[in-house]
């Protein structure tokens, strides 16, 4: 089998889904790892590297996409300008790639589309299922772990305050309070390094079992007041409350926020839009220099007034919509990345052939086309096929 690892091509990409070890693994499996040139520069990991760890360093991207049989990448397939050329036109039928491609949003429909038309075989690892046996291929997770330890890192650094408690020769310093809302996978690595930088650790979730972790690791917990029934939904997920609900969450919410120097918000329900928890007057009561990090901004954010994409000031307190934390944390996220996909391909690889045995659940969740087929549930749903 010959694996192909492009260079991503996504302005400010700087993460790429082989690792000089995983090239190494895959090398020991008896792949061929063909690299594109310069692919792990953004990530400090450099060409000899890979060639040590037995892979062929590739000049042109066409030649890789030429003559791979699964092409492995970190965001969908895109635009190349420099070539002139969309990455799915450097594909061929039959040729199987693994990403992200969350293929049922509106932006991705045409390019999931395309690739169906071309033959291609595509996996999407946001699909991949939260359950035990996955755990090692989930990649949307590991990235959630990126995102929550350096969305604190980024708050520490915009906060004017020393985040610990210190005595000084000219008076103590008080340690500050940090809210953490949602502490599933991102919120619980947040609290957790928040916790180590010496901050005073709030924390809400609608979901009792998450609040415990929080507690767990030295949190504070505020009692939302959601009743466990509205909270949780099938397989044990949060579910979307009603109006009535978020309302209530929001008036609890508020007597705490004007305390807070550090808010980081990563309340999600899967598949749904963000929850709107902090209203602008809400950030109207906030202390001068305080600091807003909503990673859940790609699905909308929780704070209503948070900047996609971007870093400002609104009344005084820093507002981070960064979107690809994980890509400011590119050598970690790519190690737990190129693990992530290492091991998915592994997964479905038997005598170093692909073989989708579709009735498996991690499978089923996770193919979007196949036979010039869409057959992404989510997907289909998204473009009214189904
Ligand atoms: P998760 O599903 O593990 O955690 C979400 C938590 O929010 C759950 O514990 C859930 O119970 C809680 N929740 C849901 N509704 C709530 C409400 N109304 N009030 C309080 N808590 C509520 O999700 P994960 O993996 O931690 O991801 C969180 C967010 O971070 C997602 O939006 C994800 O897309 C985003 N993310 C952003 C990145 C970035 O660079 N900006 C990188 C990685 C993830």
């Amino acid at each position: 089998m010959i694996v192909g690892i492009p260079r991503e091509i996504m302005p400010g990409e700087d993460r790429v889904s082989a690792s000089p070890e995983t090239v190494k693994l895959m090398t020991q499996q008896g792949w061929t790892v063909l690299v594109e040139e310069g692919a792990g520069e953004g990530s400090f990991y450099h060409d000899p590297q890979y060639i040590e760890a037995g892979a062929q360093m590739i000049k042109n991207c066409e030649d890789l996409y030429n003559k791979a049989d699964v092409i492995l990448k970190v965001k969908e397939p895109l635009m190349n300008e420099a070539k002139g050329k969309h990455e799915i036109d450097m594909m061929h039928e039959g040729q199987y790639i693994i990403t992200f491609i969350h293929p049922a949003a509106p932006a991705n429909h045409d390019m999931v589309k395309k690739m169906a038309k071309a033959g291609i075989v595509s996996l999407t690892l946001d699909g991949v299922p939260r359950i035990s046996r996955a755990q090692n291929l989930d990649a949307l997770t590991s990235m959630s772990t990126c995102a929550g330890y350096k969305g604190i890192l980024m708050a520490a650094n915009y906060l004017p305050r020393f985040m610990p408690q210190m005595f000084t020769a000219v008076g103590m310093v008080k340690p500050i309070n940090t809210l953490v809302i949602g502490t599933g996978v991102g919120g619980l690595q947040a609290v957790a390094t928040a916790k180590r930088l010496g901050s005073v650790l709030y924390a809400a979730d609608i979901r009792p079992d998450a609040a415990e972790q929080a507690m767990s690791l030295g949190a504070k917990v505020i009692d939302l007041g959601i009743p466990k029934e509205a909270a949780i939904g099938e397989g044990g997920y949060a579910q979307k409350l009603s109006e009535d609900l978020l309302k209530k969450e929001r008036e609890v919410l508020k007597d705490h926020v004007k305390d807070m120097d550090i808010i980081f918000c990563s309340a999600l329900v899967p598949g749904e839009l963000a929850p709107v928890l902090i209203t602008e007057e809400m950030v109207k009561s906030m202390k001068p220099g305080s600091v807003i990090v909503d990673i859940s901004i790609d699905q909308g954010g929780n704070c209503e007034i948070t900047p996609p994409g971007t870093v400002e000031v609104k009344h005084h307190v820093t507002l981070v919509g960064i979107k690809n934390i994980p890509g400011h944390l590119p050598t970690s996220s790519t190690w737990m990345f190129s693990q992530n996909i290492y091991n998915f391909l592994k997964y479905i690889t038997q005598d170093g052939q692909i073989v989708l045995d579709r009735n498996d659940e991690i499978i089923a969740k996770t193919l979007v086309t196949i036979d010039g087929q869409l057959v992404h549930h989510g997907a289909r749903l998204a473009m009214g096929l189904d």
